[in-house]
């Protein structure tokens, strides 16, 4: 069995790629500062430990042939557009420590969770964005704090490969929702936190949306993640490559979608004052196909039907309350 370890298991994406490695055969070792939340982790081994600290990430690599690093103090817009220092200080450690113990480890392959963060804030300022391809990210103006770790994190992958021969993937990820996922608390993203409103509003009722609801992102099934991260660690592909869709919807629709899929009647409540991020935001996905022959093909409409129904059921069994007011 191929050794492989996933950072920050405990997390929404690394839990479920956790349960796709062990499924294809892999022996797998999750690590993160905490157990997953939800339902109990697949991995074999879980280590539970601070990955801001060498040793940490010094003995959760040793024996590793991949590493798929996913660890990071990380969050929706309402999370990573406060706390900037706090953001971008953890996220350095836990990722040059994480790197430089892949290296010294030689494991044959580190896979670095970047982000659609990465690319210039200018090239956002309308809902009606053209679609960010991977060539665009330089000159760089990320967003701030957990953006600019990102970018930077993306250059050290490339040092790495060139002065030490580690071989390294990079993905840049545009928004991931799906079951498992963090809907309330504060971190979560928009689709999680559309549902949870949703599913707590009375049929005829009214929920808060931030901004205009006029601004636009492209939102990628979890199945579709963790299939695109298998896939391009398989590949020989080294530079940095976007993994979501390319179906550019506005929050409006995302509102409206979660809705019909509750079959209600919901009215929304604009307040601009809160977090909004870039205007528009999309993937060009004409690298991915020509790189893997492949892309996210799940729709928002089909993956946010069972993503609605599992946040209801964890709101029905009494299971959230992180939010003084869940409506919020
Ligand atoms: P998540 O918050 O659910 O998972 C991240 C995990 O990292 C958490 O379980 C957390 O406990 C762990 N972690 C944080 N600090 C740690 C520490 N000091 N030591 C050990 N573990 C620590 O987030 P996610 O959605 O699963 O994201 C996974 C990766 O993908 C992150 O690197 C994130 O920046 C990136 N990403 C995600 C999205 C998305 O839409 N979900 C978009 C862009 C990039
Ligand atoms: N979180 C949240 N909660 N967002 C809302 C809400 C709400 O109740 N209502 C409307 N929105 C709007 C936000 O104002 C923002 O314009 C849009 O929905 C998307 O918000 P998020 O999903 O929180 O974040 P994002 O798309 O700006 O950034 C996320 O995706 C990046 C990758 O594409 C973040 O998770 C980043 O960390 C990530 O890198």
């Amino acid at each position: 069995m191929i050794p492989v370890l996933v950072t920050g298991a405990g997390g929404f994406i690394g839990h479920h790629l956790v349960k796709y490695l062990v499924g294809r055969g892999y022996w797998v070792r999750g690590a993160d500062i905490k157990l997953p939340e939800y339902e109990p982790s697949a991995a074999h081994e879980f280590l539970q430990c601070d990955l801001r600290l060498h040793d940490a990430c010094q003995r959760a690599a040793q024996g590793m042939e991949q590493v798929y690093h996913l660890a990071a103090d990380m969050g929706g817009i309402g999370f990573i557009s406060g706390s900037h220092a706090e953001i971008t200080l953890n996220n350095t450690l836990i990722s040059a420590h994480m790197a430089k113990a892949a290296a010294d480890n030689r494991v044959k392959r580190f896979l670095f969770s970047s982000s659609a963060c990465v690319y210039p804030m200018h090239l956002q300022t309308s809902p009606d964005v053209t679609p960010l391809s991977e060539d665009v990210a330089w000159p760089a103006q990320p967003e701030e704090g957990y953006g600019l770790e990102k970018i930077y994190m993306e250059k050290l992958c490339q040092y790495m490969t060139e002065d030490w021969g580690l071989s390294t993937r990079v993905v840049r990820f545009h928004n991931v929702y799906g079951p498992l996922g963090t809907y309330d608390g504060g971190r979560e993203k928009a689709p999680a936190a559309i549902c949870r409103k949703v599913a707590l509003c009375p049929d005829g009722g009214t929920i808060e949306v931030w901004g205009d609801g006029l601004q636009t992102r492209s939102f990628m099934y979890i199945d579709d993640c963790v299939e695109g991260l298998y896939r391009l660690m398989q590949s020989d592909y080294t530079a940095p490559l976007n993994l979501g869709t390319d179906e550019m919807i506005s929050i409006n629709d995302l509102v409206d979608i979660a809705a019909s899929v509750a079959d209600k009647r919901i009215a929304k409540r604009h307040d601009v004052s809160k977090p909004q991020g870039v205007r528009g935001r999309n993937s060009d996905n004409a690298l991915i196909r020509k790189v893997l022959g492949w892309e996210p093909a799940t729709t928002i409409r089909e993956g946010l039907a069972p993503t609605y129904r599992w946040i209801e059921a964890e709101l029905a069994a009494g299971r959230a309350g992180r939010l003084p007011d869940a409506a919020e």
